[in-house]
């Protein structure tokens, strides 16, 4: 049987939850939804030793390949005090993919996962990565062009 997030994938746009929809209490669900291993799982140390050695890195892999939701938790698993960034060109997707990833990782939207685009923002002192729009770090940059 298909899990719930193929099915929610497979219900396009319009599956998923609401914005208004309850989101499953943490407290009830089990600590992380039991994941299927993507090719990112296996980049898992290149990701680390890039991070250590390099400024700036490029991740090429295929469309599916766990890019978006398994790499910031890699790095924020390497520095539990980053901050990280991630940018979706639409704000579906990025209020989608943060929705994701939280249940992913046994949380609400808000805590250590965020989201962050226009007139909406889940996000708090705790959050350590944001799934943002790109118009939004464009405007987060205009405001502090050192970030
Ligand atoms: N919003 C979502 N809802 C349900 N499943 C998702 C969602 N986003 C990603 N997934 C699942 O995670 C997998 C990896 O997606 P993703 O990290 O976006 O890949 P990439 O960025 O490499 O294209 C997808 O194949 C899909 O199964
Ligand atoms: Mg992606």
């Amino acid at each position: 049987m298909a899990n719930k997030y193929q099915q929610r994938s497979q219900g396009g746009e319009g599956g998923g939850y609401g914005r208004n929809e309850p989101v499953p209490d943490p407290k009830r669900t089990a600590p992380k939804v039991d994941l299927l291993a993507l090719p990112m799982d296996s980049a898992r140390k290149e990701v680390e030793n890039c991070l250590a050695n390099h400024d700036n890195a490029i991740i090429m892999a295929e469309t599916g390949s766990g890019k978006t939701t398994r790499t910031p938790i890699i790095l924020l698993e390497a520095n539990p005090d980053a901050r990280i960034a991630v940018t979706q060109p639409r704000r579906v997707a990025a209020i989608s993919v943060a929705d994701y990833v939280a249940e992913c990782q046994g949380e609400r939207v808000g805590g250590k996962i965020g989201s962050q685009v226009r007139f909406d923002n889940e996000t708090s002192k705790e959050t350590r990565v944001i799934f943002m729009t790109d118009g939004i770090l464009l405007a987060k940059l205009k405001a502090d062009p050192l970030l």
